[in-house]
Formats: C-alpha cells, sequence, structure tokens
C-alpha cells in the first residue's frame, strides 16, 4: 500500500537544536562533563521524576527542584563540582529559547500535505510554566496551523518510546501503520514504530533525510524554486461579522496578532482572494482582517445603486473598524479595494496607519471632466461603460459562474482575461472570446473556483459587484471634494506588469500626490496578482509593512 501520511518528531526533526544537543553545548559553557544533563534527566527510568513531566503528571516548576536535587546527587555520587550558580530553570529555559523551526523538513510537510498526505507532530514535551512559555507557544502556533494533528506526550499522559503512543498515533491517523513513515532523530523512539510495522528514518543529517523521504514517497521534496506559498481553506477560518448599520454587515475572516491588516479585495472576488497572503502576513506578526466587500460573499448586499458608492463604502469600512474596537489599520487593497483604500487614506487618514494598492494607482478626480467622461474616453475602460446598464452584464456573468470565473482567473499572458476589453460593447459581451469550455488555469484549482462560486450563488453579480461600477457621478463629485490634498501617510504602490487594464504606467505621476510613497513591482504577473505571484508579493508587503507598519506601542492618554 502506498504512504498516505507522515509524522514528524519535533524535538531534532521539525525544530534544531534538539534540547539534548542545546544541553550538551551548555554543558560545554558551564565546564560539566559531557552528557552529565542527559544522563541526570533520563535517570530514574519510566517512573522517574522526568517521565513524569513527560507524561504532564506535573508541571516543568514542579519538577525544576527535583532535577536540580538529583544534578547535585549525581554530581557529589561520581566527584563533579556544579557551578555556584547551577540553576535548571534557566539551562532549559535556553535550551527551549534556542529552537528553530529547521525550514526545509518544515517545508517538506507542507509540500507533503498539499499533495494529499496527512501530516501529524508527535512530541514528547512539557507543560512549560516558566518564563520560556512564550517562545514556546509562539513556535507552536506556527507550526499547528500547517499540521493535521499534533500529538504531545504531557497532554497524552503517555510518550515516546511506549507502544501505545504510536498506536494513540495510528488511531488519530485512522491509517494503517504499512500507510505510515515515520521520522525521529532517536533511534529508541523508532525501533517499535517499525515493530509496528511502519517506514522510519531516522533524522541526522536535513538533507539525507529529505532524499530518504523523496525515495519512500515518491514525491519531489527537494526542490530549488520557492515553493507556493501555504494557501488558507475556507473551513479552517475564524469568521466575523459586524453589522455596519441596520440590515447591512461586513464578514470578515481573521487571522494573527499584532498591528492590524485590512484586506480589500477588487471585482468580482472574495476574501478568499487573499487566501495566500493572511497566513504569511499573520506569521509576520500581524492581525490580518480579510473582508468580504460589500455586495460580495458572506457580506450583505442590498439592491440600491447608490449603496456602493466610494464615500457610503468607505464610511462603512471605518464604522467597521469603529464596531471592532480598532483605533487604525493597515490598509491593503486590490482592483476596486485599491481605489477604495485611495480614498480612505483620503478622507479618513487618521484611521489609516498605512495604504497599499495592488494594481490600481492613485489620480486624483478632475473637476473639470466628469469620471464617465474621463472612462468613455479610454478604450481600456469599455468594459466599464458595457457594465453601467443594469441587468445586461449580470445576465452574462451568472449564466455559468463555472464558466465566467474560469474565464476570468487567468495569468497575465496573451490568453489573459481581457485582451480585447476595448471592444466589449461592440462584441456584445464580457465572455464571449472565450470556449465554452475554457482551457483549466494554471493559477487557481478547480476546488478553488468552486468557492467562488458557492459565494456568487448568494448575491450574484447584480446587487453588489457591478454596482461598484455605476456611481460613477457620486464618486467623482466626492473625489472632487479631495482635489488639492496630498497623501501624506505610509503608502505602498505595487505594479503588475502584465496587468491589461491597470497598466503599470498608469501610475507614472503618483508621486505628485504621494511624495512619499513606496513602489514595489512584480514582472510577469497579471491582473490577479495576489493569486498569480502570491510569493513575491508577500515578500513586497512584510519587508513593506516592517519598515512602514510597525508602530511603536501606543499608550491611551484619556
Ligand atoms: C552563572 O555563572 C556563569 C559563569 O560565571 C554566568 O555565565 C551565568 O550567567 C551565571 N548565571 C546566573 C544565573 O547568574
Ligand atoms: C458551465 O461551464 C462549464 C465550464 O465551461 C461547463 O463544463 C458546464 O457544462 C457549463 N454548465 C452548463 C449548465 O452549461
Amino acid at each position: 500500500m502506498a504512504l498516505r501520511a507522515a509524522v514528524f518528531s519535533l524535538d531534532g526533526v521539525l525544530v534544531l537544536p534538539s534540547i539534548a544537543a542545546a544541553l550538551v553545548s551548555i554543558e560545554e559553557t558551564l565546564a560539566l562533563p559531557r552528557g552529565f544533563l542527559n544522563e541526570v534527566f533520563k535517570k530514574g527510568g519510566p517512573d522517574g521524576s522526568s517521565a513524569r513531566l513527560i507524561k504532564g503528571k506535573m508541571t516543568f516548576s514542579q519538577w525544576v527542584p527535583l532535577m536540580e536535587e538529583d544534578c547535585r546527587k549525581h554530581s557529589e555520587a561520581s566527584g563533579i563540582c556544579l557551578p555556584e550558580n547551577f540553576s535548571i530553570n534557566q539551562i532549559f529555559g535556553k535550551a527551549i529559547s534556542a529552537r528553530k523551526i529547521n525550514r526545509p523538513i518544515f517545508q517538506a510537510a507542507l509540500t507533503l500535505r498539499k499533495k494529499g498526505f496527512t501530516t501529524c507532530i508527535l512530541t514528547n514535551n512539557w507543560l512549560v510554566d516558566s518564563a520560556q512559555r512564550g517562545s514556546l507557544a509562539q513556535l507552536m502556533s506556527e507550526l499547528r496551523l500547517h499540521f493535521d494533528f499534533l500529538i504531545e506526550s504531557c497532554h497524552a499522559g503517555m510518550a515516546k518510546p511506549e507502544p501505545q503512543i504510536y498506536k494513540l498515533v495510528l488511531d488519530t491517523l485512522q491509517a494503517n501503520p504499512n500507510e505510515v513513515v515515520f521520522l525521529d532523530d532517536t533511534e529508541a523512539n523508532l525501533k517499535p514504530v517499525r515493530d509496528l510495522g511502519m517506514t522510519t528514518i531516522l533524522v541526522q543529517d536535513t538533507d539525507a533525510a529529505l532524499r530518504e523521504l523523496e525515495k519512500v514517497t515518491g514525491m519531489q521534496l527537494l526542490s530549488t524554486t520557492t515553493p507556493l506559498p501555504t494557501a488558507c481553506k475556507p473551513s479552517d477560518m475564524s469568521h466575523g461579522y459586524v453589522p455596519v448599520k441596520p440590515g447591512v454587515r461586513l464578514h470578515f475572516v481573521e487571522l494573527g496578532t499584532g498591528p492590524v491588516v485590512c484586506l480589500c479585495h477588487g471585482f468580482p472576488e472574495s476574501w478568499f482572494s487573499w487566501r495566500y497572503q493572511i497566513p504569511a502576513l499573520a506569521q509576520a506578526g500581524y492581525r490580518v482582517l480579510a473582508v468580504d466587500m460589500k455586495g460580495y460573499g458572506e457580506s450583505s448586499a442590498p439592491h440600491e445603486i447608490e449603496e456602493y458608492s466610494l464615500e457610503v463604502l468607505c464610511k462603512e469600512m471605518i464604522t467597521f473598524l469603529d464596531k471592532l474596537g480598532i483605533s487604525q489599520a493597515v490598509f491593503i487593497g486590490h482592483d476596486w479595494g485599491g481605489l477604495l483604500v485611495w480614498y480612505l487614506a483620503l478622507f479618513f487618514p487618521e484611521r489609516v496607519r498605512a495604504v497599499a494598492s495592488l494594481n490600481t494607482p492613485f489620480k486624483p478626480m478632475n473637476p473639470d471632466v466628469t469620471l464617465m467622461e474621463t472612462i468613455k474616453a479610454n478604450p481600456l475602460f469599455d468594459y466599464q461603460v458595457y457594465f453601467q446598464q443594469p441587468g445586461v452584464a449580470e445576465a452574462e456573468l451568472e449564466k455559468n459562474l463555472t464558466r465566467t470565473f474560469k474565464c476570468l482567473f487567468r495569468r497575465g499572458d496573451k490568453l489573459g482575461l481581457i485582451s480585447s476589453l476595448s471592444k466589449v460593447s461592440e462584441m456584445g459581451g464580457i465572455l464571449v472570446q472565450f470556449p465554452d469550455e475554457p482551457s483549466p488555469s494554471t493559477m487557481i484549482t478547480e476546488e478553488e473556483i468552486q468557492f467562488y462560486v458557492q459565494q456568487f450563488k448568494k448575491s450574484g453579480f447584480s446587487r453588489g459587484p457591478l454596482n461598484w461600477y455605476r456611481n460613477m457621478d457620486r464618486n467623482w463629485q466626492w473625489g472632487c471634494k479631495s482635489v488639492g490634498r496630498k497623501i501624506l501617510i505610509p503608502a505602498l504602490m505595487v505594479t503588475a506588469e502584465k496587468d491589461s487594464v491597470l497598466l503599470p504606467e498608469m501610475s507614472q505621476h503618483m508621486e505628485d500626490w504621494i511624495p512619499h510613497l513606496k513602489r514595489g513591482h512584480i514582472e510577469d504577473c497579471g491582473h490577479w496578482t495576489q493569486m498569480d505571484r502570491p510569493a513575491e508579493l508577500n515578500q513586497i508587503l512584510i519587508e513593506w509593512l516592517e519598515t512602514d507598519a510597525r508602530d511603536p506601542p501606543m499608550v491611551s492618554k484619556l
């Protein structure tokens, strides 16, 4: 039977150095004989204090004096001199906080899971109630998100290498032994695993272990290309709902802690368009709120066109912050979301920690020429003219949602969306240029397409999404009130080389109005930046956030 599950030890496999290795280097600095600490730790066998620590029968701080006593006895018996200030609390604290994620193995675990493997961490650990518990919790929260299961000895009440814990693993994985590969850095922990019939890999050297893992799984794991970032699954996410006025609520997905970063998608999309950014930004230390913009997904979709003017939409985003008790957020928007965040920066700068737009440039309204005239004057925006007449575009886009998204979500090459956007009105539709069965996209899976289809079954295109385009005059009038203002808060413009509507050159003169503008540019990237070039985009955003969006802690003066 083929392998379909992988179990990773934490210590010495997913994180390095192992506690045992860290203890050895601490022994050197304390001039203790090599192996002294590990020996005392194991003393007492299955009923000793360390075994009870690992099985969660006592906490770390209960165990420390017992271990200290054992060290004293052992040193006296063997004529070793302990340093005067010898502290087990400090020694183990150092060993715990020295551990870092072993990235190549971690990446291999992510790849296996992406390819359908069930993944599990099995670790002998303990209830840490000392000062280091924060760094341990942080490490575990990064790992936990990316594995199907985590089995910890101190919560299971049993530990490696007791045979029962491996049976617990098999039960948890719901797998037969011959479907499981097991990685550990200690031979003693692997013997019972082999006895049960599982495949084992002794990890002493990361590269060698990965080559072996490739061999037994038949998967390519030692890749030199940048792997695709982890995408979040809708069912794993925490979902929130904020009433912004009677009968209207905004839905969002939330992950992480730290400064708030609010993600605003474009047309015709979903919070899910940020699936590759949410885990990465959360991991970088931000509280990410990915919103279903008004009219989309699980957010409300009132009928009235004027409900979707930029002024109303921006004010509701501010109410969204108010209701969550958030004084400031970084706003990152794409497409229509990009225009919205520029206007948040213009009209509500005190609420915007920093602002970033993907693809959508900022250009002030021209008080002498209406927005509709400007749009009509640019052939690229012909599709927006086509979107104006209620009932027309929605009929085309809603006819077959699967086909609609398959046509739209394509990479920015020659097959890209909108090679003939300028002829939409003339051709009588935006999708007429595509075959009935569009070829599969390399950017999005069938399952992901179906998520968008499900989301659009609720409110469709007519009520919300297309109405964003139908407020040209209102938006123009509101926008004209800001003419002459500059955007002076931290700002980032990310251009995408192959976006055929929001062309990079449209952003040329932005420095006239945003003098401190920072820029990012992604080559070979089409309109759907977040899913077209997720790794490149994440890097640009995280670097910018680190320099421009990290606040010194704010103390309330009330
Ligand atoms: C104990 O002494 C060593 C060597 O002098 C020093 O490096 C270490 O920080 C001391 N620890 C404590 C708890 O004072
Ligand atoms: C909708 O479009 C998809 C993809 O182009 C196609 O496979 C499917 O048969 C279409 N459904 C209907 C009801 O026409």
